[in-house]
């Protein structure tokens, strides 16, 4: 059949996450909102990137229970196992051996200006062999899969190109082995301010989590940091962080009551704050039931991450067979002399 007769192929959507802590509100209204609503596209398979971390984590039981943590709060925000194959990165042993084949087809000069290593050594710290070559293992992350759409932050996109090189000088060098994958840029993402109006950011010791204590939350939204004017002069909503958190977490009716209520004066910045804590647990209410509910059935998340692992590599070890075959590993394969 000519190419352009082929029917077009469903979108296979995969992204990696870094289980790095308790999701902030920049974590899920930046990226994993928009992650979670493509699992509606297609097949989708979302993954808890523990061996990146491990360039990061070096503490075991920590890093059990980020894990742990991180796929106990995708569940809990809307990833449907039922839809999406939810997976822990290391269950999947096909990627590595896949990290290694694309690892050979790898120019030094392109790892040296990734960023994560770049940044490292020019602030004279020490990298290790992991973080230098953390785009390739990435790159056999979204590859074992035959990923078609891989939605990212733009700080990722540059790992992508890579992955994309790499797949073109395999498939250069073998064949057409490996799907050419594109990034998506998390669209809609919103840029959300933390409670000292700059960017929210663990680093910056800003945030607000998404299941945090309430009441630790609320005591945090009261310290939100406001300006001084009186109270009765006309504020513009656009230019407030308190306003722009209250716009993520409220219903549209009320946004636009409390963004004609700044435009006119006359209220105090106490109010919205209230409101705010109020509009906050409303809005993520559903999801801390959910996740309540799997930590009281810890079998629960274990049994959604082994049947996600049997998926994944069942696709992963068609994938790395094709790549062993095409590179020569494979010694059944035609033409390798028989014994
Ligand atoms: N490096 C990504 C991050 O820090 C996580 C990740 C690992 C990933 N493997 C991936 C994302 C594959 C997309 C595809 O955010």
């Amino acid at each position: 059949m000519p190419a352009d007769t082929q029917p077009p192929k469903p979108a296979r959507v995969l992204s990696g996450i870094q289980p790095t802590g308790r999701f902030h509100w920049g974590n899920y209204f930046g990226a994993i909102r928009q992650y979670i609503e493509l699992q509606a596209v297609g097949e989708s398979y979302y993954f808890i990137a523990d061996l990146h971390a491990l360039t990061t984590v070096r503490d075991p039981a920590r890093l059990r229970s980020l894990v742990h943590d991180a796929a106990v709060d995708l569940v809990a925000l809307g990833l449907d196992p039922a839809r999406a194959t939810l997976f822990v990165q290391s269950d999947v042993p096909e990627v590595t051996e896949l990290s290694w084949l694309l690892m050979t087809v790898a120019p030094m000069g392109l790892l040296e200006r990734c960023h994560a290593y770049k940044d490292k050594k020019s602030r004279g710290l020490p990298a290790d062999a992991g973080l230098f070559t953390y785009p390739v293992l990435m790159s056999a992350d979204i590859l074992a899969y035959d990923a078609t759409v891989v939605p990212v932050g733009e700080d990722q996109v540059q790992h992508i190109e890579v992955c994309r090189d790499l797949a073109g000088a395999f498939n250069h060098l073998y064949g057409e082995v490996f799907t050419m994958p594109k990034p998506r840029v998390v669209e809609g993402g919103a840029r959300v301010p933390g409670i000292d109006g700059q960017k929210m950011s663990k680093s910056y010791d800003n945030t607000l989590d998404v299941f945090e204590d309430p009441a630790v939350q609320k005591k945090k939204i009261m310290r939100i940091t406001t300006d001084s004017r009186p109270v009765e002069a006309p504020k513009n909503p656009d230019e407030d962080h308190l306003f722009a958190l209250y716009a993520l977490v409220a219903p549209e009716a009320d946004r636009q009551r409390m963004a004609d209520m700044y435009r006119r004066g006359g209220f105090g910045y106490g109010e919205v704050k209230k409101a705010l804590v109020a509009a906050a647990a409303d809005f993520f209410a559903e999801a801390r039931a959910r996740r309540a509910a799997l930590e009281a059935d810890p079998g629960r998340i274990e049994a959604i991450l082994a049947d996600g692992a049997t998926r994944a590599r069942a696709r992963a070890s068609q994938v790395l067979a094709r790549a062993r075959r095409a590179c020569g590993l494979e010694r059944q394969a035609a033409g390798a002399p028989r014994v």
